[in-house]
């Protein structure tokens, strides 16, 4: 404050001096506070952030948006109270030799990839398991894609895991400790720890015999009960490359001149087996009440430019597609486009970190022909307060994955849960005591 009040009393000096060599000397001198200041702010800032679990306390850095009483509750949870995990090192086959395809590392599912880097570079990361609270076991399942369409194929899934904890319990003895209770897996596609990708197969599988007491870091999640979910787990984001973020301006400076936007298939052809089942016809239903409305830009094709139409948008539908979950949500949370869900029973990753009803809305799969009034009722109402909650930096931060982790990213929001699990599970088991 001393400083600026001193550069502005300067400032003012010199708009009445002539131009001498003191008032040379004067500019020059101001400069260099100016730098001085800016430099020891983005040290400050940027160590304060990239430093896993900092000592300095964060409160007075903090920029005036992001929220206050979500960053102390996760300090008190930090470094020391995050568990202790111990990284199986399994042959390449099950995981590295898989990144020879570019796409394994940053398509939609590249989760699995993603956490397992994180956690190499943990600080928590136990080196002896004896020390350890919990397993990763890293499997890379997604990246066979196939030919044709360029979608992974999960035929093999089953049986890389399964060969993966013949692997672990024969070489250690900590699987057949807890019959894998604290061991961690990722299943990060459409129907998670069911390993395929339609519901219907999903569920007549269900979850793999000797992962059923493990623990699932999974983006499948939805009101259960649901087979594919009987098992412990943890509800993840899906993957979308962090640097989205330095693409775009910050949301709050954006021109938003569209109001609704999608693009996405929307099939409209009642013969059309993916019409009538695909997302359960609230797709097509959009398409078919809103595709000659102005106010709405829904797109059926697929373009690379999605994400500039997103930040030009107030309001970006999220609507079902194969699963309930889409990439869309973490895009439109990243670009400060308002997500509008339309999924009925979905749940969705990290709530209480998120709370997701303050940044997003809501419409009921069977409301979507109202969707407009309802949209222009919040227009009206309590729009500007969701996009302030929405642009909150924390909310952004929380739902990418970063391959050097750091704090309030979406896998120290990961191990968070994980330990809120393993105090449960303790209480629970002095409470059997
Ligand atoms: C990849 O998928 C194809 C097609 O489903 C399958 O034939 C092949 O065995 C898979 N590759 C591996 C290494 O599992
Ligand atoms: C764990 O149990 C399996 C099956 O009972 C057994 O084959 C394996 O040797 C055991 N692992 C260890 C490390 O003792
Ligand atoms: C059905 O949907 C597919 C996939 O988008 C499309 O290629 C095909 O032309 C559609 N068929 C009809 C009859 O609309
Ligand atoms: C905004 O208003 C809508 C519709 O009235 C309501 O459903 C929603 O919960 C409100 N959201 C917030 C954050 O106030």
């Amino acid at each position: 404050m001393k400083l600026m009040a001193r550069g502005a009393q300067l400032q003012h000096h010199e708009c009445h001096q002539h131009l001498s060599l003191k008032a040379l000397h004067l500019r020059k001198y101001y400069k260099w506070i100016l730098w001085l200041a800016l430099f020891i702010y983005l040290f400050l800032t940027t160590t304060s952030y990239s430093f896993l679990f900092h000592p300095l306390d964060l409160k007075p850095l903090l920029p005036a948006n992001t929220n206050p009483p979500a960053l102390i509750e996760s300090r008190k949870s930090s470094s020391a109270a995050l568990p202790k995990i111990y990284v199986y090192e399994l042959p390449s086959r099950y995981n590295k030799d898989w990144l020879s395809n570019s796409r394994c590392g940053s398509h939609l599912f590249a989760s699995e990839v993603v956490i397992h880097e994180a956690l190499l570079g943990y600080p928590g990361r136990a080196v002896d398991p004896n020390e350890a609270d919990f397993f990763f076991v890293p499997v890379y399942v997604s990246c066979n894609f196939s030919t044709p369409n360029g979608f992974p194929s999960l035929h093999h899934a089953r049986p890389l895991l399964s060969s993966a904890v013949d692997f672990v319990s024969s070489h250690l003895p900590f699987w057949n400790r807890s019959h894998g209770r604290d061991h961690v897996f990722v299943a990060s596609h459409d129907y998670g720890a069911c390993f395929h990708a339609m519901e219907d197969v999903a569920i007549a599988d269900g979850i793999p015999e000797f992962m059923k007491r493990s623990i699932i870091l999974q983006t499948f999640g939805v009101r259960p009960p649901h087979p594919c979910q009987q098992a412990e787990h943890v509800l993840i984001p899906p993957y979308v490359p962090p640097d989205i973020e330095d693409e775009w301006p910050a949301p709050e400076k954006a021109t938003r001149d569209i109001f609704v936007f999608f693009r996405g298939k929307m099939e409209v052809h009642p013969k059309n087996v993916s019409g009538r089942f695909y997302s359960k016809r609230v797709r097509t239903e959009i398409w078919r009440r809103y595709s000659g409305n102005p106010r709405f830009r829904l797109q059926r094709k697929r373009s690379g430019d999605y994400r500039a139409e997103m930040a030009r948008s107030v309001f970006c539908l999220c609507p079902l597609g194969w699963a309930p979950w889409s990439p869309r949500l973490v895009e439109a949370v990243a670009l400060g486009c308002v997500p509008v869900i339309v999924a009925d029973g979905i749940r969705l990753p990290f709530p209480e970190a998120l709370r997701w009803p303050e940044i997003s809305l809501a419409v009921a799969e069977a409301d979507v022909g109202r969707l407009e009034a309802t949209l222009d009722h919040v227009a009206a109402t309590n729009l500007s307060a969701i996009q302030q909650n929405l642009w909150d930096p924390a909310r952004r931060r929380a739902l990418f994955f970063r391959r050097r982790m750091a704090e309030g990213d979406a896998t120290w929001h990961v191990l968070t849960e994980l330990q809120g699990m393993r105090l449960r599970r303790r209480s629970w088991a002095t409470a059997k005591l």
